[in-house]
């Protein structure tokens, strides 16, 4: 019996995280070096319908029929069937596990459903399209996170960096000269859902203050495109340093990532910010490839738990 198995990367996001739930454009990309993994297995001893689940992660192993119907990972399966319209689910195991920081800012959510997705349509021989894969992860999202903007699902399933509006047909970067991050983690794990809460009670307490700085986060984020497509780190490091204030200022931002923007800026990073929802989780760094490992040890004498120096580029 063959294994199906199906990855899928991590995500940063570059410019305009939180006003993009808003209708603002964002850009992000995919993070290669992480990724989420799946692995089906048809079980043909299985009871007919038995879909045994072991999350490796999060020490879990139990049984589609034994999760409530909103766990992540037995809605993504239940979705997964309904759209390929399935009169029944065969025995099978699908085993899942994931390098992608849970709770890190970096889409570990979007990209384990996406792996199932995959690895899970493989099985049942009915492949599902990108555009499906990306629909029905939003939907799992929806439920883990509740207001999704849909950009984690989209960057993570196309794979490439993407300019991204809300309920807007997917746009991909062509990245014609690409450019070195440097990923550098608070290890404080932050759900989404909490900091896309907290703004969205700043928003309704003050809607014209805080309308005013998602409207300048996607001013941002509008020049921040040519810039990203070009890479030319000259624009893009000030694009970075103001939209970390303005982050600051929606109040997503914590005293970990500001010290680590601070360590960045100190061993020469062209800009900083955070990246994702804030509060803990994961912060960027624009470096030049020659300074980058630099880079990456003043954020860990700085304290972040893991660096990552990734290239941001069209595969
Ligand atoms: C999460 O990666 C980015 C946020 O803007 C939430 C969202 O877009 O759904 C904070």
């Amino acid at each position: 019996m063959p294994a199906y198995s199906a990855s899928a990367p991590g995500k940063i996001i570059l410019f305009g995280e939180h006003a993009v739930v808003y209708g603002y454009p964002a850009i992000a990309a995919p993070v290669l070096q992480v990724r989420a993994k799946a692995i089906a297995n048809a079980d043909p001893r299985g009871a007919p319908g038995t879909v045994k689940i072991k999350a490796l992660d999060l020490s879990l192993e139990t049984t589609l029929a034994d999760l409530p119907g909103e766990h992540p990972l037995a809605a993504v399966l239940w979705k997964a069937a309904a759209a390929m319209q399935l009169s029944h689910i065969p025995a099978c195991s699908i085993q899942v596990s994931s390098s992608i920081p849970i709770a890190g800012g970096m889409g570990s959510s979007a990209a384990v459903s996406v792996a199932i997705l995959r690895a899970f349509s493989a099985l049942v021989g009915h492949p599902l399209s990108d555009e499906q894969v990306s629909q029905l992860a939003y939907e799992v999202e929806v439920i883990q996170h509740g207001t999704p903007s849909g950009i984690d699902n989209t960057v993570i399933t196309y794979a490439r960096p993407v300019y991204f509006i809300k309920g807007k047909p997917i746009e991909t970067l062509q990245v014609k000269h690409p450019f070195t991050l440097v990923i550098g983690d608070t290890g404080i794990q932050s759900p989404t859902a909490d900091a896309v809460n907290d703004v969205r009670q700043a928003w309704e307490k003050a809607r014209d203050q805080v309308e005013g700085v998602f409207e300048r986060i996607g001013a941002i984020a509008n020049a921040a495109r040519e810039a990203v497509e070009q890479g030319s780190v000259e624009a893009l490091g000030p694009l970075m340093e103001e939209n970390q204030a303005l982050l600051h200022k929606l109040g997503v931002s914590s005293a970990e990532l500001e010290g680590l923007v601070e360590a960045a800026h100190s061993a020469g990073a062209a800009g900083a910010k955070l990246s994702g929802a804030g509060r803990g989780g994961n912060m960027i760094a624009l470096a030049r490839p020659e300074n980058a490992e630099e880079i990456a040890r003043a954020l860990q004498d700085a304290g972040a738990v893991r660096t990552i120096v990734t290239e941001i580029r069209t595969p």
